[in-house]
């Protein structure tokens, strides 16, 4: 069978962006060959999103258009992987028959064999002359409610953990930066959130193996790793409660914390914490500069966790908490388990641990805010308007409600803010976002700041390529990175993220990269004369910032 071509395509957050990279490992080790243009695959995959449903407008189009290619060539084979998989299940199959394969988020591993079956499948469909219905052959894994029982919980989570185990961590699979997943699913339940109902139950990754491959990715010159988890920082490990398969761990199923507490009160021998777990990472994985971690939820942080951020220098002075609204009503009706005051509180608490600029290493924090949910009032926007010029996030990013089948708040609370009124919400939220961003920003002017290059900035791929990169093709094995980071990315910029394209680029001069800090603010500078662009990515340059905007500054390399 000659090579089959494939192109996979990556929405959503930067879990799903980890998945695309171990799926396109597995594959690769089979003779899969990954293009970057669905044009030329006769494999199209969709790793999916199902947050909002602008997200799910996004693939559907995609596949409104591989439908006419597909009328032309039957032997094309579609899949949808990830959330949206999961949510709308077979009836997706059934609305779009274009789709051969469907695949939810905990059913990755199985993959491979529904792809075989179905390239197989649509051969046969191809030269059949029979007039058989193989449409009915589709290849589809879905968890459903089976991802929340803890019998399969286990035996789904040991398959997911050797997809984990098997990644690929050699220098050409990464351009210095990786996600390490720690935590899978989410047991929160917030009432407008899908996630749970599409990753299901949270489960705990061992430790060592966390370890294990933060290391090896170290050796193989990674120097920057992000952690990934939905309430990463409800991470905690119970040694000796794992059951041992064939001489691998099982995952752990979350157990629900009270709350309120400053450390955890399970610490010790036989528990890992996150706090552990950060410092073993730190400790054992030296030649990582830089270690931070995504998405930590407000509550349950506690003072352990600040001191080991303090007291590890190469842990970033970065936080991504949602507060998703500033209104306790809200908060309650979202299910979200905590108060604006308890919020602020650890705010506050958190700079005083970690913000000392004076030192050059400021602690930014990065948000999310959810407008209009339902029942909101004009008072509870005001309280919101109000928590952000209270927080000071670096960035923050701002969502229109958008109901989702299968949540709590979609069966049982009505959609009732006014599109227009949730619309003028967002923009009055942004402005006040905008001039705070603005200000962090043109606090930097003067210092000395230390970026990670990333690669070419917007403004360059522009120059080169004529047009703006949108979302992400896992095509080259190079995790593609993305210039602007946050959870929830519908494959757009997200509200807030600086406007570098905007700039008009000079005709000619030197190719204008981009990276980032410590604390994540986007750094563009000018690659010095004699470098090549990409012998840059993937190292660390020092930076005078000489003039700022919003979220973006202009610095000179010193
Ligand atoms: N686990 C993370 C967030 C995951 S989803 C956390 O709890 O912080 C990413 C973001 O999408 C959320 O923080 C929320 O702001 C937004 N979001 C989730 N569901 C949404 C919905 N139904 N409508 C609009 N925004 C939503
Ligand atoms: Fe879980 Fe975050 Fe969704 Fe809440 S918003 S249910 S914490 S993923
Ligand atoms: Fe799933 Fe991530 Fe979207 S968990 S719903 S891909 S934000």
């Amino acid at each position: 069978m000659p090579a089959r071509k494939v192109y996979l395509e990556t929405f959503g957050c930067q879990m799903n962006e980890l998945d695309s990279e171990l799926v396109a490992t597995q594959l690769r080790a089979l003779g899969y060959e990954f293009v970057p243009a669905p044009e030329s695959a006769d494999v199209v995959l969709y790793n999916t999103c199902s947050v909002r449903d602008l997200a799910e407008q996004k693939v559907r189009s995609r596949l409104g258009e591989v439908k006419l290619r597909k009328k032309r060539e039957p032997g094309l084979v579609v899949g949808v992987l990830g959330c949206m998989a999961e949510r709308d299940g077979v009836d997706l199959i059934k609305r779009m028959p274009v789709v051969d394969v469907l695949c939810g988020p905990a059913e990755l591993d199985k993959l491979p064999g529904l792809l075989d079956n179905a390239v197989r499948t649509n051969d046969a469909r191809h030269t059949a002359d029979s007039g058989a219905d193989l449409r009915s052959a589709n290849q589809v894994a879905l968890q459903g409610a089976a991802s929340r029982r803890s019998s399969t919980l286990a035996a789904a989570g040991d398959s997911l953990e050797m997809l984990d185990l098997s990644r690929a961590v050699s220098p050409e699979d990464h351009n210095g930066s990786a996600y390490v997943r720690i935590t899978r699913g989410c047991n929160k339940f917030c009432t407008y959130c899908v996630v749970p109902h599409t990753r299901g139950a949270e489960t705990h990754r061992p430790p060592d193996h966390i370890v294990e491959e933060c290391r090896r990715l170290a050796d193989a010159g990674v120097m920057e790793i992000t952690l990934l988890g939905q309430t990463v920082n409800h991470y905690r490990y119970e040694h000796g409660a794992a059951v041992s398969v064939d001489g691998v761990l099982q995952p752990q199923k979350g157990r629900s914390f009270k709350g309120g507490h400053r450390r955890d009160p399970l610490a010790g021998d036989r528990t890992t914490t996150f706090a552990d777990l950060l410092r073993r990472i730190h400790d054992e994985a030296p030649s990582i500069r830089r270690l931070r971690f995504v998405t930590s939820y407000p509550r349950d942080f506690g003072d352990d966790v600040l001191e080991v951020m303090r007291d590890s220098p190469r842990i970033c002075r970065y936080l991504h908490v949602p507060a998703q609204t500033g209104s306790d009503r809200m908060l309650k009706a979202m299910n979200r388990g905590y108060s604006v005051g308890e919020y602020l509180e650890f705010i506050d608490r958190a700079r005083s641990f970690l913000d000392e600029p004076e030192k050059e290493r400021p602690l930014m924090i990065a948000g999310d805010i959810i407008c209009g949910f339902s029942g909101e009032t004009e008072e509870d926007h005001l309280q919101t308007a109000e928590l952000l010029r209270r927080v000071r996030y670096k960035n923050c990013f701002i969502f229109k409600y958008s109901p989702r089948p299968g949540t709590t708040a979609f069966d049982r609370l009505p959609d009732d803010v006014a599109e227009a009124d949730k619309r003028r919400r967002v923009n009055e939220l942004l402005a006040i976002q905008h001039e705070i961003s603005d200000d962090i920003a043109r606090r930097q002017v003067g210092s000395e700041l230390e970026v990670f290059v990333q690669g070419v900035s917007a403004r360059e791929q522009k120059r080169q390529t004529g047009r703006s990169t949108g979302s992400r093709a896992a095509g080259n094995g190079h995790g593609v990175q993305l210039t602007v980071g946050g959870a929830g990315l519908d494959g757009a910029d997200p509200p807030g993220a600086p406007v570098i394209a905007a700039e008009s680029a000079p005709a000619s001069g030197p190719v204008q990269m981009t990276g980032r800090t410590d604390g994540d603010l986007i750094v563009v500078f000018d690659c010095p004369q004699g470098r090549s662009p990409d012998s840059m990515i993937g190292t660390f340059v020092r930076t005078r910032i000489t003039r700022a905007n919003t979220l973006t500054l202009w610095g000179e390399i010193v």
